[in-house]
């Protein structure tokens, strides 16, 4: 058999273990040959590849980031692309196509699953809001990057007596702000899920210096808003993927509460270093899991499908149903972390 494999949308760390797995058990377990195609579904589309093969994918478990490249492709272009991608895989003999990506990625595969071509995905995401797997693999690299970070701006909040925001990624899923911010011990976690309200964010930073505390760090998702009509929010563009860019909300929020409460405020945006360098031990695991039980899937011939985690074990979920809604933070996740933080 061969198989086809690509890495589409933002990178994310495991990315190369799920390729060195794909390739490891294709070519142990079946005597199956690989062909990347480079820079997500760009590659297909401009027919550019790579042969991978074992020796390819020596030392990847470990290395961020992913040897074949990625790019996000516009919906529309992807569309039109369809009879050109099936042309790009007939001409390699690709028998099954494993694309790993996010919400785009997988959309798009569905979209080809849907003309024809069998299609195994595999979901990655920092952003955890992939539905129908219980997580994503970059996930919890991302948290922990992020709960190292804050831990570190504790000591120097404290030291002057400031409020410190610090921004993480995360547009439409408020996952990696609720996480670290459960894990780092922040006072205040702010999420897409639910726009905030700044008098309420007032009079908690107020509360707690009145009650001799030393600081406040409040974690802020990039996608948080805050109720409309406050702070005469500003709104950042949008791309041509339909993604908001630079909304600056907590820098936004950062001014407003300094001018409100009389405290020093500062704002950290950390950004892609919560995608960059080497995933988790835990990151590690799924992708290989996830590598290795899309590769049989492939081999046995259960296409249209997306390899999941439920709950310890790794299932196939229709692509359709992964890609029908995007899995948000629920009101009891956020409950849960209200207990602890604002
Ligand atoms: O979807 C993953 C993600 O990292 C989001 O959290 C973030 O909003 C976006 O990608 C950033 O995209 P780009 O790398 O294109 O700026």
């Amino acid at each position: 058999m061969r198989i086809g494999v690509l890495t589409g949308g933002g990178d994310c760390p495991g990315l190369n273990a799920v390729i060195r797995s794909v390739v490891r058990t294709a070519g142990a377990h079946y005597g199956s040959e690989v062909v990347g195609f480079r820079d997500g579904w760009r590659g297909l589309l401009e027919n550019r590849s790579t042969p991978l093969d074992v020796a390819a994918v020596d030392g990847l478990l470990t290395r961020g980031g992913t040897t074949l490249g990625s790019a996000r492709v516009a919906p529309e272009k992807l569309h039109a692309g369809i009879d050109e991608m099936k042309c790009t895989l007939d001409e390699h003999g690709i028998d099954v196509l494993i694309p790993i990506g996010g919400e785009g990625t997988l959309t798009a595969a569905h979209l080809l699953s849907e003309a024809g071509v069998p299609v195994v995905g595999i979901p990655k995401t920092i952003d955890n809001d992939i539905d129908g797997t219980d997580l994503t693999f970059g996930f919890d690299t991302a948290v922990s990057i992020a709960t190292e970070l804050i831990d570190r701006l504790h000591t120097t909040a404290e030291s002057h007596q400031r409020v410190l925001l610090v921004e993480v990624m995360g547009r439409h899923a408020g996952w990696i702000a609720l996480h670290a911010g459960l894990a780092a011990g922040a006072h205040l976690t702010l999420v897409p899920e639910e726009p905030f309200d700044v008098d309420e964010v007032v009079r908690l930073v107020c509360e707690r210096f009145a009650r001799g505390d030393s600081h406040v760090i409040g974690v802020v998702a990039e996608g948080a808003e805050p109720l409309p009509g406050q702070m005469a929010f500003r709104r950042g563009g949008v791309d041509e993927f339909g993604h908001r860019r630079f909304t600056g909300v907590t820098q936004q929020l950062g001014e407003e509460l300094e001018r409100r409460t009389g405290k020093e405020v500062r704002a950290t945006v950390l950004g892609h270093v919560q995608r960059g360098g080497t995933p988790t031990s835990f990151d590690r695991v799924l992708a290989t899991r996830f590598g290795l039980h899309a590769t049989i899937a492939a081999h046995e011939g259960r296409t249209g499908q997306m390899v999941a985690l439920r709950g310890t074990e790794i299932e196939l979920v229709p692509l359709a149903h992964a890609v029908a809604r995007l899995k948000t933070v629920t009101a009891e996740r956020l409950a849960e972390t209200r207990a602890f933080t604002g």
